[in-house]
């Protein structure tokens, strides 16, 4: 393994890649800049617009809450893991949308892609500084040129950035809600900051949903299956993770399986915005399955300090089952999209309405 004696564990740790980590992404930037975006052009501008007003401009303000002493409190080192993940997962997208916005040449496109980058460079700083409060240090900009990056085509940064930013709202608002109805919860004051900052990331979403809705064709046959994919992937991907940090929830008084289940409800929800078809998640046998995943990681994890032959080769089955059980899910028959189940947007949240005829006109 390399050495990096100059970085700190923790910009250490978040450079390992491993399966369930987040990632850095990169793409082919020719092929997005190639995409035709005139046919729904007021539909992109309306969004633009919304960028530019920046409803949280003023929101990541740190208060004297901030300043306490959190020496001693609860699940200290896994809030900072938290923190961590949180914080690399946001800073992933803000080096993403800013590389969109220096390849792009559509002026709409690469002004919201500038918008998005400069939302997610507040959110990993944001966290950054409650880190650094905990005197642990995040290099960022170190992680931006040490950390690999995953190649992925155009369409698929599409499916998983749009997931990512949905599931994403359904985290922050599902402990946001949670916290409200127990503020003795509270473990740390950055959880009350969650309800605007979850806002940007719906705000996101949505215009990744704008984007897939004006190219049909990523919506339909074979594509399909590769929805279902990646609705999977990032569904039983926060399931493992949470798993493993079942203690962090508790410290949040949330059981992390409820939370998740949950989560994923809600995001499996609005994803039928714009995909044909979500997952069966109401069928027992899907949380069946990745309940048994959740019992394979566990001995895994059990195993990972071994290194003998017997223990490599019992991990080397569990990773297998693991796979075959995901692989029955992805098999199950998904729910399609229907004008009754389709997700009718946010309450309360702003949405594109197109000028109907007699609108807009001054008399
Ligand atoms: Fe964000
Ligand atoms: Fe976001």
């Amino acid at each position: 393994m390399e050495v990096m004696p100059d970085l700190s564990r923790t910009t250490r740790h978040a450079l390992q890649e491993a399966i369930l980590q987040p990632r850095f992404y990169t793409t082919d930037f020719d092929e997005i800049d190639r995409l035709g975006i005139a046919h729904m052009q007021d539909e992109f501008e309306w969004t633009l617009g919304q960028f530019a007003n920046d409803y949280n401009k003023g929101h990541f303000v740190r208060n004297e809450e901030f300043e306490a002493n959190f020496d001693d409190m609860p699940e200290r080192s896994t809030f900072i893991d938290f923190l961590e993940r949180s914080c690399t997962a946001e800073f992933s997208g803000c080096l993403l949308y800013a590389e969109m916005y220096k390849h792009l040449h559509d002026p709409t496109l690469r002004t919201i892609f500038k918008y998005m980058s400069r939302d997610e460079g507040r959110h990993a700083g944001f966290l950054n500084k409650s880190m650094r409060d905990l005197n642990v240090a995040l290099d960022l900009g170190m992680l931006q040129t040490r950390k690999q990056y995953t190649h992925f085509k155009p369409k698929f940064i599409y499916y998983a950035t749009y997931l990512s930013e949905k599931i994403g709202y359904a985290r922050y608002i599902t402990i946001y809600r949670h916290l409200q109805q127990h503020p003795q919860d509270i473990i740390h004051p950055i959880f009350k900051w969650f309800e605007q900052w979850c806002n940007d990331e719906y705000r996101h979403g949505e215009f990744f949903a704008l984007l897939m809705r004006s190219q049909p064709e990523l919506l339909r046959g074979a594509n399909v299956r590769w929805i279902r994919f990646f609705l999977l992937a990032v569904y039983a991907t926060m399931y493992l993770n949470d798993a493993r940090r079942a203690d962090f929830y508790a410290a949040l008084g949330l059981d992390w399986r409820q939370y998740d289940q949950d989560v994923i409800r809600l995001t499996n929800r609005i994803v039928t915005q714009v995909f044909p078809v979500s997952l069966p998640i109401d069928n027992p046998k899907f949380y069946q399955h990745l309940d048994a995943c959740v019992a394979y990681d566990r001995q895994m994890q059990a195993l990972a300090r071994r290194k003998d032959p017997l223990a490599l080769a019992q991990q080397a089955r569990l990773r297998a089952a693991i796979g075959a059980r995901l692989a029955t899910v992805y098999m199950m028959k998904p729910v399609p999209t229907t004008r009754e189940n389709r997700w009718p947007g946010l309450a309360g949240f702003p949405h594109y309405r197109p000028l109907t005829a007699g609108e807009g006109v001054v008399v």
